[in-house]
Order: C-alpha cells, then sequence, then structure tokens
C-alpha cells in the first residue's frame, strides 16, 4: 500500500549499532529472522508506506550491511555513515547529512524493529499532517512489562514532555509508567535539525539519545502528538531472546497471511517472508519453505519437507522429509518419500523421484522416473526414461566431473553404474547390472555382466560339505 502522504517524505532507519547485547561477531541488524536479516523489515515498511527516499545510517559492520542492501535494494535505498557509535540521537545527526534538499518531512525509526509494518509508520506521519500545530508525532504503547524502553513521560494535562531510558528512570513514579516509546517518530526536516543540533550526552550512557527531541519540544512549549501503536509492533530486538520470540510472530503473520489467501498451511509449517504460494496448495506440518520458493497452486507439500530456493510447479507432491534445494520442479511431478534434490536440477512435469534418490545438477525430462535408491549427479535425462534401483552416475574421478546422458525412453536396469562421460541412446536398454563405459547407441542393448551358470544339485552338496566342515571344528 502506498500513500500520498509521505511523497516528500524521507525515512531515516538507524542501524549503525554495536548490538552489544546480541553477542555477535557481525552486525546486530543482519541477524536474520525468517529468511531476511532484521534491517530489510523497516525498510520494507518504509518502501510500502511510499517514502519517496529511504536512508538507512550504517555503522557498526557497515561494509557488510551495505553490501546486503545493494543486493537488496538497489538503488531504492541509500546509506549514511555514523562514524562513531555515540547513540541514537548521533545516528539521527549523521542520517540528516544525506537528506535531500527537497525532502520536507522525516520519519525516523529503528533498524531493530521487524515488526513493524508500512501502516504502522504511516499513522505517524498522517498524525502530524492532521495537527499542524504539532512539532513532532511518536507512537506510543502501553505494555504490562515495560522493562528495557523509554518510557512516555506526560505532564499535567496529559500532553507528553519527556522520553526516560531505562537506565535514567529517577524515581518510583517513572518506575510505574507502563507507556513506552516504540520508536517511530515524524517531523519536519527543520525540526529534526534544530533539536537534533541541540542534544547533549547528560544521561546514564553518555550518549546522544534521539529521544530528546521530545523534550525540546516541551521546552519551546511546541505540542508533542502521541500515536497509539499496536503492542506487536515495538518489538525491538536487542538479545537472541528478543530475535527469536519476534520470528516466532513473524512465522505465524506469514502463515496466518497466506492461510486467508486460500492456501493451507498446517500449524507447524514455517514459511520464510521471500515465499510466494498457489491458490490452494497444501503446506503440511513441519514443512520450511526458505528463500525464493515458490509453489504452484494444488501443489502439496508433506510432512516434514525443507525446500530451498525451489520452483515446484503446479499439482506437483512433495512427499514426506524430501531435501530440495536450488532447482525446479515442473507441473503434476511426485518428489518423495525421503528425496534430495541437491541444487541445480530440473526435474520435468510429471516425472517421479522416489525415496533415497540422490540428484545434483541434473535434468529430468516429463515422466522420467527414478523411484528407488539411486544418485544422478551431473546427468541430462530425457522423457520417458525409466532409471532402475541402484542405478548410479559415476561422475567424478577425482579430479572432474562428467556428464551422463540418458536419451528419451531409454531403460536403465536395476544396480547399473553409467562411468561418466557416457551416453545412452533413445530407447536404448541397459541390463540389470551392467557398467556402462562406452556410449549405448539409439535401441541398442547394453549388458556387460558375467554370464549365469546353473549346478544342477549342487546346492544340496555345497550344504553338506559345509556342515561337515563345521563339525570338524566342533570335535576338535
Ligand atoms: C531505543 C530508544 C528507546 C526505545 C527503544 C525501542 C533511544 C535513546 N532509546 O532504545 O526509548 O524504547 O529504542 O526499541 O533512542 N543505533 C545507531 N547508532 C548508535 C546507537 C544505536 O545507529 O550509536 C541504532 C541501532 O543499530 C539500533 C537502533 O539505533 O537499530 C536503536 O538502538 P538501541 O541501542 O537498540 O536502542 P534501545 O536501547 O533499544
Ligand atoms: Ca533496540
Amino acid at each position: 500500500m502506498t500513500h500520498d502522504s509521505l511523497a516528500r517524505t524521507t525515512a531515516l532507519i538507524l542501524a549503525a549499532g554495536f548490538g552489544t547485547r546480541m553477542k555477535s561477531q557481525k552486525s546486530k541488524v543482519l541477524h536474520a529472522i525468517c529468511g531476511q536479516p532484521l534491517v530489510y523489515y523497516p525498510i520494507k515498511a518504509a518502501l510500502d508506506a511510499g517514502c519517496s527516499d529511504v536512508v538507512v545510517v550504517v555503522g557498526h559492520g557497515r561494509a557488510e550491511v551495505e553490501k546486503y542492501l545493494a543486493k537488496t535494494f538497489g538503488n531504492r535505498v541509500r546509506t549514511a555513515l555514523q562514524e562513531q557509535q555515540r547513540g541514537t540521537g548521533d545516528a539521527a545527526r549523521a542520517g540528516l547529512s544525506a537528506v535531500r534538499a527537497e525532502a520536507e518531512r522525516l520519519l525516523v525509526f529503528y533498524g531493530d524493529v521487524p515488526l513493524l509494518l508500512a501502516d504502522d509508520v504511516a499513522r505517524v506521519a498522517r498524525a502530524l499532517d492532521a495537527n499542524p500545530k504539532a512539532a513532532l508525532a511518536v507512537a506510543t504503547c502501553s505494555l504490562d512489562d515495560p522493562t528495557g524502553y523509554g518510557r512516555i513521560v506526560r505532564g499535567e494535562g496529559g500532553s507528553i514532555i519527556e522520553i526516560r531510558e531505562q537506565k535514567d528512570l529517577r524515581n518510583d513514579t517513572e518506575r510505574a509508567i507502563f507507556e513506552i516509546n516504540p520508536g517511530i517518530y515524524a517531523a519536519s526536516v527543520d525540526y529534526f535539525r534544530e533539536s537534533l543540533a541541540s542534544l547533549e550526552p547528560n544521561n546514564a550512557q553518555g550518549e546522544l539519545y534521539l529521544t530528546d527531541i521530545i523534550s525540546y519540544a516541551a521546552k519551546k512549549s511546541w505540542s508533542v502528538v502521541g500515536v497509539d501503536s499496536r503492542a506487536e509492533v515495538l518489538v525491538g530486538v536487542n538479545d537472541r531472546r528478543q530475535l527469536v520470540s519476534a520470528e516466532e510472530t513473524m512465522y505465524l503473520r506469514i502463515a496466518e497471511a497466506w492461510r486467508l489467501a486460500g492456501v493451507t498451511v498446517r500449524a507447524g509449517a514455517r514459511i520464510e517472508t521471500g515465499v510466494t504460494l498457489g491458490q490452494d496448495a497444501v503446506i503440511e506440518a513441519g514443512v520450511h519453505l526458505r528463500g525464493n520458493t515458490d509453489i504452484g497452486k494444488d501443489a502439496v507439500v508433506d510432512v516434514g519437507c525443507v525446500l530451498s530456493n525451489v520452483r515446484v510447479g503446479p499439482s506437483t507432491i512433495i512427499k514426506p522429509y524430501s531435501v530440495l534445494t536450488d532447482s525446479t520442479v515442473g507441473q503434476g511431478a511426485q518428489i518423495g518419500p525421503f528425496s534430495h534434490i541437491r541444487p541445480d536440477c530440473a526435474i520435468g512435469d510429471e516425472a517421479h523421484i522416489g525415496n533415497f534418490v540422490e540428484t545434483k545438477k541434473t535434468t529430468i525430462g516429463r515422466g522420467s522416473k527414478a523411484n528407488h535408491l539411486a544418485y544422478l549427479g551431473d546427468g541430462v535425462i530425457g522423457s520417458g526414461a525409466n532409471i532402475g534401483a541402484g542405478t548410479i552416475f559415476c561422475n567424478y574421478d577425482g579430479f572432474q566431473k562428467h556428464t551422463t546422458t540418458i536419451e528419451d525412453g531409454a531403460f536403465i536396469g536395476s544396480d547399473s553404474q553409467l562411468v561418466a562421460p557416457v551416453r545412452v541412446g533413445k530407447d536404448a536398454y541397459v541390463g540389470t547390472g551392467t557398467t556402462v563405459t562406452k556410449d549405448v547407441p539409439d535401441e541398442a542393448l547394453a549388458i556387460a555382466r558375467v554370464p549365469q551358470e546353473n549346478k544342477l544339485e549342487y546346492a544340496r552338496k555345497l550344504r553338506a560339505r559345509m556342515k561337515a566342515a563345521k563339525e570338524a571344528q566342533k570335535s576338535k
């Protein structure tokens, strides 16, 4: 959804902090939830809200964060550098230097609040529009347990006069405040310039607090609009407990949205942010759909499957406990149970891949089948081929990978090895147990095994001999 009222509004997202409480080597805002880094979500909210420009303030772990932003958002997002992490007010100052001259208004929020949506930020901006006399608008929210958040201090008559950080609470009256600061601020660019310039680090953490732009207004007797927010929105992720708890909420939210859109998503299925699902698809319990996975309409992904960046065609069935990665599956196909589709496979329409079949970098044509126990690596398999149980594509000689080509309609008998590079021609037949080392012409039969000999009555003689040997052993 976009809001016209957010034209000429720049979103400033603060993401330069150390994230000390994560106890991590990597930048806090790059820790993922539901398949995307934390910082993805507030940026998405700003873009969806229709902000004309989005500036992310980076600092700690800057190179990695910038790399991610460029890859994911291209030129829709710009960055500003906060050289030293001296607090959220200092970060906002750093962001101001990147704000364009034509920008009239700023929406400032934090990069560690992943549950925030477009409407949550747009509402704060709209509240400012609705109160032309107010200097600024801030989101507020009441919580049963406000621990860790800045508290909204109201003066006589109920006007917002200050935000006090947890560490700076002065008395029991302040400790008894349950109204907290989710951290979404809207004001004119001019107001931000003026109030940010006045900040001083006279607080428990010796930092420049962005929140002090509220008391700046109060001191000038300018009014501050409080905008009621959903409690869910504010969840700031400071440590890994909050990371996982925010993620749980987001998984539920994603599943609900797909259910309402016409997909059966059973409880306990986990669908990441970048996944898309077709109508009437069924996603069973314990399924994980990751990355850019796309499931076609009427497809079924049964219990316990893990799919990462996989495109599955309509009406295909992925049976339980199959693992598929970076591949495509056509329509009306059947995979699993217990299949392993490794990267770069393209499984054709109506193909069947059965239990304990592993494929890697292999294309499989329409209607071809490999139903049991096989390794198909670096293969090119045509349509209507049948790959018997126990077939192995010997693709690796210890130095290089080689291709096995199976033409349309070929039949590979069970327990065959195909020593690549090798080609089995159209409608050719490979006898069970054959080690194929030479190309097989179209319609030929390849067979390479020791001829069978039947020694009549020999089983009885053999048993008698072995029994005698065992008894001789005992009597020793
Ligand atoms: C902040 C608010 C608090 C609010 C809470 C909501 C301040 C002083 N406090 O506290 O009132 O209730 O968020 O979640 O603003 N950052 C920088 N540079 C810095 C420091 C921080 O870019 O020098 C960024 C961080 O990367 C983070 C965000 O600002 O994304 C918030 O910083 P954090 O330290 O998590 O603030 P809180 O203590 O959560
Ligand atoms: Ca935080």
